[in-house]
């Protein structure tokens, strides 16, 4: 498990009246002072939350969605299809991905596959962050498509 470094996106903060946060970038429970820290960047404070209309999915911001769709439709997709309903690779919708959870896919995304998954971390095309953004991205509701993504 990370420390506290590289947090960003703090989320169901203090603002929202809760005793805790927990970091967008590595989901450890930090205290609120510490949040407000973080969040210390952002002239405006609490980064916007994703809504995603599964509750069960891990938070993301808004950034990070918008981020990582485009990243998406860049450099998945071909295989795995625009709405994640699989191509050449396989479905990546939360159905199976949130039982898989952010951990499992990780793994996929950091080191492929002989099957024909690329290896995005180990190859140096991203970041660990990155990868954990995509993990927690493929189990959000695909977004409505719209032309151009
Ligand atoms: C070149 C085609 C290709 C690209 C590009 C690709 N994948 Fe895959 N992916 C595959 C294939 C093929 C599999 C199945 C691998 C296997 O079973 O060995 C797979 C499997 C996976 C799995 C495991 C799914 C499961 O149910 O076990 C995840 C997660 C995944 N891909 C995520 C991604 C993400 C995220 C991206 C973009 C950053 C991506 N893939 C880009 C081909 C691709």
């Amino acid at each position: 498990m990370q420390k506290n470094v590289r947090c960003f996106g703090h989320i169901g903060c203090f603002a929202a009246g809760n005793a805790e946060c927990i970091c967008g970038g590595c989901r450890t429970r930090v205290a609120p002072e510490v949040g407000a820290h973080h969040a210390g960047k952002s002239p405006v404070g609490e980064a916007m939350m994703h809504k995603n209309s599964n509750a069960n999915a891990p938070a993301m911001t808004s950034a990070e969605f918008d981020q990582a769709r485009q990243i998406y439709f860049e450099r998945c997709a071909g295989c795995h299809g625009v709405l994640r309903k699989g191509a050449t690779g396989k479905p990546l919708t939360p159905d199976t991905t949130l039982t898989q959870g952010t951990d499992y896919l990780k793994a996929f995304i950091s080191n492929g596959t002989p099957g024909g998954m690329p290896n995005f971390l180990t190859s140096g095309d991203m970041t660990e962050q990155e990868v954990d953004m995509m993990a927690r991205y493929i189990q959000q509701e695909p977004p409505v498509h719209r032309n151009g993504g």
